[in-house]
């Protein structure tokens, strides 16, 4: 639906056209836009603050039916986004307006002080991401989303990121996807019906997908996966995706965690917001959506997705706390508290992706701990990691996405919060605080060898309230930040 399109705005008809400005500065070096700038800031009301909007019907002179300006603020404040929040929000409003197809001014990056491939990056993302809507459920669909977009660039640009829409894309494919399957209902998402959605999309998409169920997974002993899966009619599934290149320089294995639901088990939850742990496999899907964009973007390492599916619920059959069971790698696990549940799936979906990959880097994705949010909010994730220069590529791969991430510690001597009496390890900490960082401690002792990242993504996976290129609900957090890392490190 998106293309990069050199017109020439006196001659060409546009139906609607979407114009970034900024209060303080000219962007737009095209003399048409230049002229359609001039006059909104004519109209009084409109000064191109940060979020002001103005529409304009039939300019003069032009054959241009409609433009919809958004403000961008100040010039010195503008990064790449604030252009991509301007052009989702653009899209939303237009899709309210009716708008099937849309013509988008890019700003010139020189006047706006920017990386230009970033810049124009990030704008066609806000056009893309923002035109998701989810209303699988709803027999009336209030909106539609635009059919086509084309960003109106010179015939240099157009030129020279000739393959930037596509690859663009390629990405947002893979957060919208994400955030379809975040969104479908639990009733809709058991661990089977959801490994067979992502096999059915891997295998569209060129990647080999292996499923282990639950005879297999009891044969194997996955006995902390085990755990958690005991208490519900719906089996466990643990799926495995790979994109194997044909010089494939490293092999990297992404772990996500996919509780389809998360009632807690015997600890049962308490509190309004329940039905939200539907959310709870948003680690697998970032991680199933991101092997799709690895694929699409033919990522030049070996990539493997290793994805364990389970619900936790409660029953006569449920995991009890005070129980101790054996993981996969042999260590013994008192279970302390049920709701303590993904570190545990985690653990031996890692203990599995080491013996059979051998991954020189592995880094998981989970809605893990309640506690990362109370850290961090609800925008950005915690990043756990003892290696530093993964860090900082990760850090570097969250600036450039705004899939915000921030880096916390994993202490040595905290690792005293997860001791047993009766096990090798407990996974419930003897501490309420820190509960981010104790759950983090507790994959580490899984991570052998490998360099490791962990990302508690329990904030930004889901968010109650839309964003600006965002709906309510699932948000994909997690395919651009892997997608990026992946290109660029
Ligand atoms: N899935 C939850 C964490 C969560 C909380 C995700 C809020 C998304 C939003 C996780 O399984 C959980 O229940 N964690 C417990 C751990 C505790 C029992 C040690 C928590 O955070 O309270
Ligand atoms: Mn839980
Ligand atoms: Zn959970």
């Amino acid at each position: 639906m998106l293309h990069l399109t050199p017109i020439d705005l006196k001659r060409h008809a546009v139906k609607t056209l979407l114009i970034p400005v900024c209060e303080d500065q000219a962007l737009h070096s095209d003399s048409v836009v230049g002229d359609l700038v001039a006059t909104a800031m004519r109209v009084e009301s409109f000064r191109g603050k940060r979020d002001q909007e103005l529409v304009l019907h039939r300019p003069p002179q032009l054959p241009v039916e409609q433009v919809l300006f958004r403000g961008l603020g100040k010039a010195d404040r503008l990064d790449p986004e604030a252009l991509r929040q301007a052009a989702g929000k653009g899209v939303k409003r237009c899709i309210q307006m009716g708008v099937r197809r849309l013509w988008v001014a890019a700003p010139d990056p020189v006047a706006a002080g920017l990386e230009a491939e970033a810049a124009l990056a990030a704008l066609l993302e806000g056009v893309v991401l923002g035109n998701h809507l989810f209303d699988r459920y709803k027999q009336e669909k209030e909106n539609r989303p635009l059919l086509r977009a084309d960003v109106i660039v010179s015939a240099d640009s157009a030129r020279r990121y000739a393959r930037l829409a596509a690859r663009v894309e390629a990405v947002c494919r893979g957060t919208i996807l994400a955030r379809e399957w975040v969104n479908t209902p639990s009733n809709e998402k058991t661990p089977e019906t959801f490994a067979r959605s992502i096999t059915a999309a891997a295998k569209k998409g060129g990647l080999t997908a292996r499923v282990i169920l639950a005879p297999e997974l009891r044969r194997r002993k996955f006995g902390a996966l085990l755990a958690v899966a005991a208490g519900s009619r719906n089996r466990p599934a643990l799926v495995v995706l790979e994109h194997r290149p044909k010089r494939g320089r490293q092999t990297v294995v992404l772990v996500g965690k996919g509780v389809t639901f998360d009632s807690g088990g015997i600890n049962i939850k308490t509190g309004p917001a329940l039905g939200d742990m539907k959310c709870d496999m948003a680690g697998a899907a970032a991680v199933a959506a991101a092997l799709l964009g690895a694929a699409a973007l033919n990522i030049d390492r070996r990539v493997v997705g290793v994805i364990p599916l389970v619900e936790n619920m409660v029953s006569g059959g449920a995991t009890r706390p005070g129980d101790i069971v054996t993981s996969l790698s042999g260590k013994t696990v008192e279970i302390g508290n049920t709701d303590a549940e993904g570190r545990l799936i985690l653990a031996d979906a890692m203990t599995y992706a080491l013996k059979a990959y051998a991954p020189e880097v592995m880094i998981d994705l989970a809605t893990l701990t309640g506690a990362c949010v109370v850290a961090l909010g609800e925008a950005i994730a915690g990043l756990f990691t003892r290696d530093a220069p993964l860090q900082a590529e990760l850090l570097a791969a969250a600036e450039r996405t705004h899939e915000r991430c921030w880096p916390m510690p994993l202490p040595e001597d905290y690792k005293e919060l997860l001791k047993s009496s009766f096990a090798d390890i407990s996974n419930m900490p003897s501490a309420r605080e820190g509960g981010a960082i104790s759950a983090a401690l507790f994959l580490s002792e899984f991570a052998g060898g490998a360099r490791w990242a962990h990302i508690d993504i329990a904030g930004p996976a889901y968010r109650k309230k839309e964003t600006a290129y965002c709906g309510a609900g699932g948000t994909g957090f997690g395919v651009r930040l892997l997608l990026d890392w992946l290109t660029k490190a």
